[in-house]
């Protein structure tokens, strides 16, 4: 297969570039490095089954040749991001994914959506199923991430219903592992990031709070296999465990 993948520049999309060449793939990365780096393919510089593409999702995709699946991962992810690139944030996830699902008609692909288990907002259901349509503050300063990936996932469905394209929704949730940036403010690079200064731990809150957290070979693996499955599922989450941990919600 050649495929697509939207922020391949980022820490869980290079992880993807990097497992789909394994596999076999011919692998197009596009980014525009807002929040990725090209230190994270720079290992990949030189193999002729990989190509970056440098370019922002929110303007027209055009991709030469064939693609056979468009992984659309392309999105600031980061909760210190909110504040900092909102609108950007709301382009890519509406302009982006539109732009994506138009070359994914155009070329006959398949087509998955990396969205977030922020599409809950702050849930009043712990764990949350699939039949739980969330609670999300639209003006609040977390609400640019939630909408947009809300207004993602519906756009897919359109796409889905409306032009027939082959579409899948994956709603990641905490995923870690390297390549993630310390200064990422989810819990895991908090962590480690404090360990390595040896500055005291930080946990938050009263220690109620629970989070999913997942591996990102295990969330890669995730993304194949919704990729190459036959048949098409409205939507997968990454839940792997609870875990104890004392962190305001992340996604
Ligand atoms: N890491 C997590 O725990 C987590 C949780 C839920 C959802 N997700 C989703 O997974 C995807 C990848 O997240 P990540 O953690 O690897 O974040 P990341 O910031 O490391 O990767 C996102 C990549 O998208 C690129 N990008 C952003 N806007 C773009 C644009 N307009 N055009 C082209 N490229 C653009 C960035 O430069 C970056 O390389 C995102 O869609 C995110 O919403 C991640």
């Amino acid at each position: 297969m050649r495929v697509l993948v939207t922020g391949g520049a980022g820490f869980i999309g290079s992880h993807l570039c990097d497992r789909l060449l394994a596999d076999g793939h011919d692998v197009v990365a596009m980014d525009n490095l807002i929040t990725g780096s090209t230190d994270n393919i720079a290992h990949l510089a030189g193999n002729r089954r990989f190509l970056f593409v440098e370019h922002n999702v929110t303007n027209y995709i055009y991709v030469a040749g064939d693609v056979d699946a468009v992984m659309h991962l392309a999105s600031p992810a980061s909760p210190v991001d909110f504040s900092r690139i909102p609108i950007q944030i709301l382009k890519v996830g509406s302009l982006g994914t539109h732009n994506a699902l138009g070359l994914a008609l155009a070329k006959g692909a398949r087509f998955l959506l990396a969205s977030t288990s922020e599409v809950y907002g702050d849930p009043l259901v712990h764990p949350q199923p699939e039949s739980y349509w969330g609670n999300v503050n639209p003006i609040g300063v977390r609400g640019v991430y939630d909408e947009a990936k809300r207004f993602a996932e519906a756009i897919t469905m359109a796409y889905h219903r409306i032009h027939g394209v082959d579409t899948r929704i994956i709603r990641i949730f905490n995923t870690y592992g390297p390549r993630m940036r310390l200064d990422d403010g989810r819990v895991v690079p908090n962590f480690i990031g404090q360990a390595l200064r040896r500055e005291p731990i930080t946990v938050y809150g009263d220690g109620s709070q629970t989070r999913s957290f997942c591996f990102v070979s295990d969330l890669v693996d995730g993304c194949c296999s919704r990729t190459s499955a036959s048949r098409s599922t409205w939507a997968t989450r990454s839940r792997q465990a609870f875990s104890p941990l004392r962190r305001p919600s992340t996604g």
